[in-house]
C-alpha cells in the first residue's frame, strides 16, 4: 500500500511516499530556513505563502523520486495539527483536492504521532511497549507507547520546548536561527563546566519538564557577562553554549531513564529535531544502556520535520479503519490527549 504523506505544519514543505508503513520510497523536504533566518524565528504569514508556492512541486518531486504516478497512490496522510493554521491549511487542502479527484482515502494525522512513529522508518525497530521522548521545537513530551495509536502521556513541558530553548538561547547569544545545530557545533569547542546553569527536575518523581527558567538564567548571565568582560574573561561563547546544552541534556536523560525504569520497558526511543544532536544521542544511549534498555533513534533526516513519518502514522490509522471526511479541518492546538487511544496517566 503506497501512502503519500504531506506535512506543512511549520516551516518545511514536505512530501513522501511510504510503502506498507515501513519502506520509504521518497522523502522531499523544502526548507524555509533562509526565508525566516533574517527574523530569528518562523514568520507564520511568510511560511504559509512559501507553502502555497512550493507544495505542488514538492509533491511532484516525491512522486518522481518514488517512480510512481498519482494513480498509484492508495491514500494520502496529511498533518492536520498541531501547527500554524495558515501553514497546515495549505497541505490539507492540497491533499483534499487529490483525494476528491482520485477518490482515495484521506487520513488526518497528528504531527506528534508522526514524530513518535518516526522510529519505524528504520530497519531496527523497538518492541511494544516502549517509552518515547519527543524533543522538538514545539514539543517536549514523554509517552508510554503501548501499540500503534495507543499512547499514554507521562509528562510534558510546562513552558518552553527543548528546541525552543535552543532557538531562544541562540538568539540571546546572537548566533542565528535555528539555534539547535549552531549551539551543538559551538558546544563542541566549549567546556560544559565553566558555567553552572540550573536544572529544573521539578518535584520528586515528576516526568514533566520546564526550560523557561534555564533560558532566563542564560539571558541574565549573558547580560552580566557582556557588561563585565573582565570578570568573565576566561569564559567563551562556546563555554556558555556547552554549559547550556548540558543543563538541558541532564534533565532529558534523567527523565527518559526514570520513565523507562519505572515502566519496566526494555526499549526506549528518542525522536524530534533535537534528537539530531549527537551529544544528546550519545548520553541518552549511554544512560539507557546502563539500565539494560535499548535505545532507538531515527537518522537525523527523520528526526526533523518530514512527511515520511506522517505517512507511517497514516498507514496505521488506515489499517485501523480510520478515514477522514473531506470536511475535516486543521487545529492549531491538537492535544495528544485527544488522539484516539491517548490519555493522560495521572
Ligand atoms: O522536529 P523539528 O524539525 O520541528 C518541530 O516539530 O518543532 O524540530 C526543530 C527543532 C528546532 O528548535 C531546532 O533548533 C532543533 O529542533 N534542533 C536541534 C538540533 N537540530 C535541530 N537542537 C539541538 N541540536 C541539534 N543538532
Ligand atoms: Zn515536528
Amino acid at each position: 500500500m503506497n501512502i503519500l504523506g504531506i506535512d506543512t505544519s511549520c516551516d518545511d514543505t514536505s512530501a513522501a511516499v511510504v510503502g506498507n508503513g515501513r519502506q520509504v520510497l521518497s522523502s522531499i523536504v523544502n526548507s524555509q530556513v533562509s526565508i525566516h533566518h533574517p527574523y530569528g524565528g518562523v514568520v507564520p504569514e511568510l511560511a504559509s505563502r512559501e507553502h502555497v508556492g512550493s507544495i505542488s512541486s514538492v509533491v511532484d518531486r516525491a512522486l518522481q523520486q518514488a517512480t510512481l504516478s498519482i494513480d498509484d497512490l492508495d491514500a494520502i496522510a496529511v498533518t492536520i495539527g498541531p501547527g500554524l493554521v495558515g501553514a497546515l491549511l495549505v497541505g490539507l487542502y492540497y491533499a483534499k483536492g487529490i483525494c476528491f479527484s482520485k477518490r482515495i482515502p484521506l487520513i488526518g494525522v497528528n504531527h506528534l504521532e508522526g514524530h513518535i512513529l518516526s522510529v519505524f522508518l528504520e530497519k531496527e525497530v523497538p518492541t511494544f511497549p516502549f517509552v518515547v521522548l519527543t524533543v522538538s521545537g514545539g514539543h517536549t513530551s514523554l509517552f508510554h507507547v503501548k501499540d500503534f495509536g495507543n499512547y499514554e502521556l507521562l509528562g510534558q513541558t510546562l513552558d518552553d520546548a527543548a528546541g525552543e530553548a535552543f532557538d531562544k538561547v541562540a538568539k540571546i547569544l546572537g548566533l542565528g536561527y535555528p539555534g539547535g545545530p549552531i549551539i551543538e557545533e559551538l558546544a563542541r569547542s566549549g567546556s560544559e563546566d565553566k558555567v553552572h546553569f540550573p536544572r529544573a527536575y521539578l518535584e520528586q518523581g515528576s516526568l514533566d519538564f520546564s526550560f523557561s527558567g534555564l533560558k532566563t538564567s542564560v539571558a541574565l548571565f549573558v547580560k552580566e557577562w557582556r557588561q563585565s568582560n573582565k570578570q568573565h574573561a576566561t569564559i567563551k561563547v562556546a563555554d556558555i553554549a556547552a554549559s547550556f546544552q548540558s543543563a538541558v541534556f541532564d534533565v532529558l536523560v534523567q527523565k527518559i531513564v526514570e520513565a523507562s525504569t519505572r515502566l519496566g520497558v526494555s526499549c526506549a526511543a528518542l525522536v524530534g529535531g533535537v534528537a539530531c544532536n549527537r551529544a544528546l544521542r550519545e548520553c541518552v544511549k549511554q544512560a539507557t544502556l546502563e539500565k539494560g534498555i535499548r535505545l532507538y533513534c531515527p537518522r537525523p533526516q527523520y528526526c526533523t520535520d518530514n512527511a515520511a513519518m506522517i505517512a507511517v502514522a497514516g498507514f496505521h490509522r488506515l489499517l485501523n479503519g480510520e478515514k477522514a471526511d473531506l470536511s475535516i479541518d486543521v487545529r492549531s492546538k491538537f492535544p495528544v490527549e485527544n488522539m484516539v487511544g491517548a490519555k493522560r496517566s495521572r
